[in-house]
């Protein structure tokens, strides 16, 4: 069965709390944190007062994705908001390996995200080193997004590339994550599934978080 991180980007900001509490009583694995600058993608979302807010109520795995240049600045900040999986964009790290050994050192699990033009091969010479390949299936910036279908065949290049580097990363899918691709996406070789709108904008989101995880069975 597969890993479900709602993505708290489309919960109530107006009473987050309420949605937190949500995720903690549902059968959600992970809580999904989206970090936008406004630089690396036209849009942005949150920052650390509501890291913090979230972190404090949250009972799962804290996974941070952050969509900003510059990561290097912030890494130990997230780490002391309690951040359990931090993941870095590909494209917004000139040297990535250094990134990814910071993140380790302050104890942290540590993620690459790509984005929908990136080929995976580009991790040939790190993913020994990572804890988890991020296979962006949208343009990151915004939830409510259509899903990109060329995401099942970058899936299946990340678990070929894993398996032949023994490596023991886990590949994340993040974007138009639903009821009608789940099953394909664990079925290809998906870890872990990012849902937003899908979890949010459902009648009944505990309910949804079940079904999206049984459907992959
Ligand atoms: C997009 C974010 C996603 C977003 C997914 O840039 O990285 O995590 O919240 O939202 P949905 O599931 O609505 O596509
Ligand atoms: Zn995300």
């Amino acid at each position: 069965m597969a890993l479900l991180a709602p993505s708290i980007l489309s919960a109530n900001f107006g009473n987050l709390d309420k949605d937190v509490d949500m995720i903690n009583s549902s059968e959600a694995d992970w809580f999904h944190i989206d970090i936008m600058d406004g630089v690396f993608v036209p849009n942005i979302s949150f920052g650390f007062p509501i890291v913090e807010a979230v972190n404090k109520k949250a009972k799962k795995i804290k996974d941070a994705h952050l969509m900003i240049v510059n990561p290097d600045q912030y890494l130990d900040t997230f780490k002391k908001l309690g951040v359990d999986y931090l993941t870095v964009h590909y494209e917004a790290c000139t040297h990535l390996h250094r990134t990814i050994q910071e993140i380790k050192k302050l104890g942290m699990k540590a993620g690459v995200a790509l984005n929908p033009h990136t080929n995976i091969n580009l991790l040939e010479d790190i993913i020994e080193i990572l804890d988890l390949v991020l296979v962006m299936s949208v343009n990151p910036g915004f939830g409510g997004q259509k899903f990109i279908e060329n995401t099942y065949k970058k899936i299946g290049v990340s678990k070929d590339l894993i398996i032949q580097k023994n490596s023991k990363a886990l590949i994340q899918v993040d974007g138009g994550v639903s009821l009608e691709n789940a099953k394909k996406l664990a079925d290809t070789g998906a870890d872990v599934l990012v849902a937003g709108s899908s979890v949010f904008n459902a009648q009944d989101p505990i309910q949804m978080i079940k079904d999206l995880k049984s459907c992959t069975i």
